[in-house]
């Protein structure tokens, strides 16, 4: 079959933070990108610049360390957003600029208050006017799921004859089926003049659990650029799940006429990286990157495994990184075993002293854990990273006391702005004690939403990975902490999300203000 190219698009760092509690740091934005970049992914959308000041700058901070991957920044078809999109790309070797209006009657009509002339009338402007800052303009029709047919190909011819170089169809909502949005690729494809002058990508959210099936029903249909995120991050249901994508394409090539570039061994990491920074866990049945994926729990299904490994498995763990990168590091290991290790993860220090904190925590860990793995090392630097001299709140110490019959409580000492304070506090357990104490201090009126621990490897001398859920005002945050102690990875996580809480930065939503 004739190998086409289906260029990955990521947008993890800009869909996928649209996600309920799943914002990013800059930092945290630049190590995704510098995985995604190692696994080779062919466009990153890093952020939506005119949605606040941090995300202008993590845009820019991304642009500027990504060389071998195009850097995207998404612009609504207004004169500020664009403008401030080809700012924050300056730096990018190939940057991407991707405006987007709105075509489905109920967008135009209720949210944008525009009529289809209009809409096609600023498409084009939009278009034009990010040709200024870069010749690699991809426009998307909003909402082209519920958009008319004949409307959409007029849309699209127009914009293409502006100047846009990749035109997206986005099914915003998650209402297509597989068939129906199949069918729509392969009629736009077929009657729009200038198709040819176009990569056509596709953008589908996970409403209906379609978002793999569609994406890959309009790849059968012509489709060349998938846009997708890892572990399917994204706003509501998210969006198309980039593993599944880029395995189901690469498994079923006798059926596909097209293949990634992707590296695939870099998945699970890239998996577990993106679920560590966001708080958001991935389930263990997930395709792919869930724990579970590639068990066999049962007799039968080990002993033909055993036997024959294609009798039950159709892909091979490894290839997506299952085994990989499992090189494990020790109490003896010395620094530049630690500093190549964290550099191969994606993970590199501005500085000599940064290096030198992260690598006495590495230390610490290695006295208590026997091994530590990838997973630690992530977490070690996600947990405490290098912008952790930015938050205002840390934990100085914790003691608690938990016994049966008795009730528990927790002193708990926090530095705060730089200034200690301590506080006591009883509670129905230890966890709950020790967030009563840091509560009163902080005296912030976070509502805890969800609690969960994970270990982070196995074995008993694992870490415990706490994420927690705060909501203040309507205002969802999520927070991590990771440690040996269970209880001390609860409080880590608390003051994190605390420390979100308290940065008051407000941000644009890309579909809420519109035109
Ligand atoms: O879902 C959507 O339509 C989007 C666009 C901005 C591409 O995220
Ligand atoms: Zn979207």
């Amino acid at each position: 079959m004739s190998q086409d190219r289906l260029i990955i698009f990521d947008t993890t760092l800009r869909d996928g933070e649209q996600s309920p509690g799943a914002s990013m740091t800059k930092d945290e934005k630049v190590r995704i990108a510098k995985t995604l970049e190692k696994m080779r992914v062919d466009v990153i959308e890093a952020g939506f610049p005119i949605a606040s000041s941090g995300d202008f700058e993590s845009v820019q901070a991304v642009a500027n360390a990504v060389r071998e991957s195009r850097v995207c920044g998404l612009a609504r078809a207004l004169e500020a957003d664009i403008a401030r999109a080809g700012e924050a790309l300056k730096g990018a070797n190939a940057g991407r600029i991707h405006t987007f209006i709105a075509t489905s009657p109920v967008h135009m009509e209720r949210k944008l208050r525009m009529t289809p002339d209009q809409v096609v009338e600023q498409a084009v402007w939009a278009v034009k006017r990010a040709r200024d800052f870069t010749d690699d303009v991809e426009f998307s029709a909003e909402d082209a799921g519920r958009s008319d047919l004949d409307f959409l190909c007029r849309v699209f011819e127009a914009v293409i004859e502006a100047g846009a170089r990749t035109i997206n169809v986005p099914d915003t909502v998650g209402y297509n089926l597989p068939t129906q949005f199949g069918e729509t690729l392969h009629r736009v494809l077929e009657r729009v003049p200038n198709a040819d002058r176009a990569v056509f990508s596709v953008h589908c959210h996970n409403d209906l659990g379609l978002a793999v099936a569609n994406s890959l029903a309009a790849v059968m249909n012509g489709a060349r650029q998938v846009e997708c995120t890892i572990n399917g991050l994204g706003e509501r249901a998210g969006n198309a799940s980039l593993e599944e994508i880029v395995m189901a394409v690469r498994t079923r090539q006798d059926i596909f006429s097209c293949d990634t570039g992707l590296d695939t061994t870099q998945i699970v990491l890239c998996s577990k990286l993106v679920s560590n920074i966001t708080g958001f866990p991935v389930q263990p049945n997930k395709a792919i990157v869930g724990a579970n994926a590639f068990a066999h729990e049962s007799g039968i299904h080990q002993d033909g495994v055993l036997k024959h490994r294609e009798t039950y498995e159709i892909m091979r763990a490894q290839d997506v990184g299952w085994t990989q990168n499992r090189m494990v590091l020790g109490k003896h290991s010395g620094r530049n075993a630690f500093r190549s290790r964290l550099v191969e993860l994606g993970i590199e220090f501005e500085s000599e002293a940064e290096l030198n904190a992260a690598f006495a925590r590495f230390k610490d860990l290695a006295d208590k854990k026997h091994e530590v793995f990838d997973e630690d090392l992530q977490a070690l630097v996600t947990e405490k990273g290098i912008e952790a001299e930015n938050e205002r709140v840390s934990l100085v110490s914790l003691r608690v006391v938990s016994e049966t019959g008795e009730t528990p409580y927790a002193d708990v000492t926090l530095s705060i702005d730089g200034e200690e304070c301590s506080m006591s506090a009883a509670g129905g357990g230890p966890v709950d004690a020790a967030y009563k104490a840091i509560e009163s201090l902080l005296d912030i009126g976070a509502d805890l939403k969800l609690y969960s621990v994970n270990s982070i490897t196995s074995g008993t001398d694992s870490q415990g990975e706490v994420t927690v859920r705060l909501e203040r005002g309507g205002r969802l945050v999520n927070g991590q902490g990771a440690d040996t102690d269970i209880v001390i990875a609860s409080a880590k996580a608390y003051i994190n999300g605390c420390n979100k809480l308290m940065e008051t930065a407000q941000r644009a939503h890309p579909q809420v203000a519109d035109v």
